[in-house]
């Protein structure tokens, strides 16, 4: 990823982390999606008291990007104080690719920068698409 966009969406990404939703596992995550036309949204964890009906920064970033009509995406910075979560859950690795496999992603957390792509994180991925 390019330094610019990588350090753009990371400061995008820390700024929203205060506002994640996070009472139950106290682990706060924050998003940041750069769409192609270079357009950012943000997003945060929501947790649940029903928790598995948590939803990740990640899925929460691009649903706000897709609801504005967007679908097409080349970056995402992840933000977490959790030294835990140094990549993408399962179901936000299918998620990221049904959009855009190619997208770069750097992870950022107190444990240090992890930088994928998403196919990287999901080979041979589920999809309906003959490719
Ligand atoms: N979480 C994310 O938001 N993104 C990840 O990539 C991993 C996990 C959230 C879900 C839950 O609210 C908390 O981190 C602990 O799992």
């Amino acid at each position: 990823m390019e330094r610019n966009t990588e350090e753009r969406l990371i400061k995008q990404a820390r700024q929203r982390l205060p506002v994640a939703y996070a009472p139950y596992s106290g682990i706060r995550v924050a998003a940041a999606v750069q769409t192609a036309d270079g357009t950012v949204f943000c997003g945060v964890n929501v947790e649940n008291a029903s928790y598995g009906l948590t939803v990740c920064a990640e899925r929460n970033a691009l649903a706000a990007a897709v609801a504005e009509g967007h679908s097409q995406f080349s970056a995402m910075a992840v933000v977490s104080d959790a030294v835990s979560v140094q990549s993408p859950c399962g179901a936000c690795r299918q998620v990221l690719q049904e959009f855009s496999p190619a997208m770069e992603l750097v992870f950022v957390s107190p444990a240090g920068r992890f930088c994928y792509t998403v196919r990287d994180l999901l080979p041979c991925a589920f999809t309906l698409e003959e490719e």
